[in-house]
């Protein structure tokens, strides 16, 4: 697969075009930032990590009939994956307290929620990602109601299947950040799923295995990426 002109350049990755105007190669970086990108830094790689974790996990979804952007992995820090019209809407999904919820609603980080929340930001850096509903997206057109009810379903049936998987590699899945777009007529799962994306405790210690380390200087950030690449493999072996 060729590796044509650079399309887009993001905060953790880079999308490159091929000869196929249908696929596109998504290059993941070690860079990392937090808080609309006013802290910045570099996590030794994390690119390499997050492209395998990603792989992975997409790998785990479409058995499950999860339809995703994933083609193939094409080395270290590239995968191929389908050109997607990204949806400017920036899906969470929460199992368990933590960060932006724990601060906007004064509730105590960790607690357990009775069921998991699904949550919209619009996806705009210069308006800080903020929190809308579906109300908005459809007057805003952003979404119809059909692939909103689309997303809806497989953010929900991702949060299963995952919570899930993470479970047996010894993991809480506390939040994580989903992003959709479309191909030709369908809704696919873009992006990537990883420790920048998820917020990952060891089950049993509840050490934060995430990009938590980095947002909080808390230390061993190359570490706990390593080990969730290693428990995510390990795992898929069986
Ligand atoms: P939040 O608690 O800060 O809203 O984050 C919820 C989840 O979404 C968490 O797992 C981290 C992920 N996330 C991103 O992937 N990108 C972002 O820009 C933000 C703010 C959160
Ligand atoms: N990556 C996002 C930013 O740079 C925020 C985050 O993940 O905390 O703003």
């Amino acid at each position: 697969m060729k590796k044509g002109k650079l399309i887009y350049e993001g905060k953790a990755k880079k999308l490159y075009q091929t000869d196929n105007p249908g696929l596109v190669i998504q290059e993941f970086k070690d860079d990392a930032t937090a808080f609309d990108a006013t802290k910045r830094g570099t996590i030794t790689d994390k690119g390499v990590c997050n492209n395998k974790i990603s792989t992975h996990l997409f790998g785990v979804l479409e058995t499950q009939g999860i339809p995703t952007h994933f083609v193939r992995l094409l080395n270290e820090r590239e995968m191929l994956v389908q050109r997607l019209e990204i949806i400017p809407v920036e899906v969470t999904i929460r199992n368990v307290v933590a960060g932006g919820m724990a601060k906007s609603l004064g509730l105590q980080e960790g607690k357990e929620l009775h069921s998991p929340i699904l949550e919209y930001h619009y996806k705009n850096d210069a308006l800080h990602d903020p929190l809308f509903n579906e109300y908005h997206i459809l007057a805003m057109e952003l979404a119809t109601e059909e692939e909103l009810k689309t997303i809806a379903k497989y953010s929900f049936e991702v949060n299963r299947i995952l919570l899930e998987f993470f479970d047996q590699c010894g993991l809480k899945l506390v939040d994580f950040k989903l992003e959709f777009g479309r191909h030709k007529d369908k809704i696919l799962l873009g992006d990537e799923i990883s420790p920048d994306t998820c917020r990952l405790w060891d089950k049993t210690t509840n050490k934060k295995l995430d990009k938590d380390r980095f947002r909080r200087d808390l230390g061993d950030i190359e570490e706990a990426y390593q080990e969730v690449l290693k428990r995510v493999c390990e795992r898929s072996r069986v």
